[in-house]
């Protein structure tokens, strides 16, 4: 392919190298001369292990060239892919004027050439941002089939780039309506293996990759603070709790959903975070992990009460399936607060035997939700009644029963992901997706 790259930094130099090496034909774009210059030369304009060789070499082939002008890259290629800087602005959100700057040139000069042409933005952008520029600057390109446009979020990480870009340790496309783009393009830019969603969707994809690397760093060294703290050695730790690959390292406990409870969770970051108090540390983000999941409990309440209904049946009432510990769980919160707001409550857990409950568990239901006897149903369709929002918090019931009693009088409030409930007649909703 003849490819335009625009932004000659770190991402975009590594890029062109690397799909120069792959024998495509690499016009770069930058509006620093000195850059250009470089580039023009097969020399790289930043630092990175393995570019040197990689841009000589196409320099050599006569795969590598490089200009300040947009219209005179756009005339010479068939794809373009955006490189540009996206720094924080003075209060802190995402300035797109480089990445606007582009797209508007891009679109002024395929309007010129009048050519068909592919629009590829790497450069990092919170999600909706590709179908704004899109809307504001291209759309008229876009409509008429002349541009089609992707969100190709890049991971490479610097130092290690040539090699991440060969073998990313993930490769995400986004197109506009998340439809597969031609084979051609999966084949020779976004690789095979690509998973394909909408624009928006990979643009998140790339925060929360970050975002999620930002909290694991911070994690690891808010256990080492606390951990010489106390005369631990919590690179020994972190090394033990990296070799749970089922529960730690894994995808166990990373699905959007309930909010945390039990017997456990709770009370042990309370004492952690207490021990950390008592030797003067503080650690904002194990902290905060208590009242962050206060607000999500929050934020369930919240869309509880905004819909329409006054009847309400939780399915799992307990902190998690298969079990009867109620303490710390979520779901007495809610209960507790929706009685105490007036709201008609219904609730099926199966694993819940009141007559069977002891010690500090009953307590729970002594102090919380004395008459929780009055709202337990043993029987499903007593418990999803005729009407009424139903919160699922568990997979607590057979999906098949639950198809024949769940009607368009219901509104099914999803908690935990139980994607079958989307078939039901009734309105469905996802807590946090
Ligand atoms: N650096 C990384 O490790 C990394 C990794 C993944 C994603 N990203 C994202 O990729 C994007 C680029 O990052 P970077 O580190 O390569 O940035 P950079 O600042 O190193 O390079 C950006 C380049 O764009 C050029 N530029 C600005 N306006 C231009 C225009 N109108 N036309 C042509 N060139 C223009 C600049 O002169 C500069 O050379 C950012 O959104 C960043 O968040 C960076």
């Amino acid at each position: 392919m003849r490819i335009s790259i625009f932004g000659l930094g770190y991402v975009g130099a590594v890029t062109a190298g690397c799909l120069a090496s792959h024998g495509h034909y690499i016009v770069g774009v930058d509006v620093h001369p000195a850059k250009v210059e470089d580039f023009n030369k097969g020399i790289p304009p930043i630092v990175e292990p393995g570019l040197d060789e990689l841009l000589k070499d196409a320099k050599a082939k006569g795969l590598l060239r490089a200009t300040q002008h947009c219209a005179d890259a756009i005339a010479d290629t068939e794809l373009s892919i955006v490189c540009v800087g996206t720094p924080s602005n003075a209060a802190g959100g995402l300035d797109l004027n480089f990445v606007r700057g582009v797209a508007r040139e891009i679109g002024e000069a395929l309007r010129a050439s009048r050519k068909p042409h592919t629009l590829v933005f790497r450069s990092t952008m919170l999600p909706g941002s590709t179908a704004k520029l899109v809307g504001e600057l291209l759309g008229d390109l876009e409509k008429s089939g002349a541009l089609r446009v992707f969100y190709y979020p890049e991971f490479l990480r610097e130092s290690t780039a040539v090699a991440d870009f060969e073998t990313p340790s993930l490769a995400v496309v986004g197109s506009h309506d998340g439809s597969a783009p031609p084979a051609d393009l999966m084949k020779n830019l976004f690789g095979e293996k690509a998973a394909v969603v909408n624009w928006p969707t990979a643009e998140m994809v790339k925060y929360a990759c970050n975002a999620f690397h930002a909290a694991k760093i911070t994690f690891a060294n808010e256990v080492g603070r606390v951990g010489k703290a106390v005369s631990v050695d919590a690179r020994a730790v972190m090394s033990l709790l990296c070799q749970d690959t089922r529960l730690n390292i894994s995808s166990y406990y990373m699905k959007p959903g309930n909010p945390f409870g039990g017997s456990c969770l709770p009370k042990d970051v309370r004492a952690l975070t207490n021990l950390a108090r008592t030797n003067g540390l503080s650690l904002p983000m194990l902290e905060n992990l208590l009242a962050s999941n206060e607000r999500h409990l929050s934020s369930l309440l919240h869309l509880i009460t905004e819909t329409e209904h006054r009847e309400v049946v939780i399915l799992g009432l307990s902190f998690k399936s298969n079990t009867d510990d109620l303490r710390e769980s979520p779901m007495v919160d809610v209960a507790q607060a929706l009685l105490g707001r007036g709201y008609k409550l219904r609730i099926y857990d199966p694993a819940l035997n009141l007559a069977a409950l002891v010690g500090a568990n009953k307590r729970v239901i002594d102090t919380k939700m004395p008459h929780l006897a009055s709202l337990l149903h043993t029987d499903l369709a007593t418990a999803i009644g005729a009407r009424g929002l139903i919160v699922a918090a568990q997979k607590c019931a057979p999906l098949a029963e639950l198809k024949k009693l769940v009607t368009a009088n219901h509104h099914v409030l999803d908690v935990n992901g139980w994607a079958d409930l989307k078939e039901f007649s009734a309105k469905y909703e996802g807590f946090c997706w």
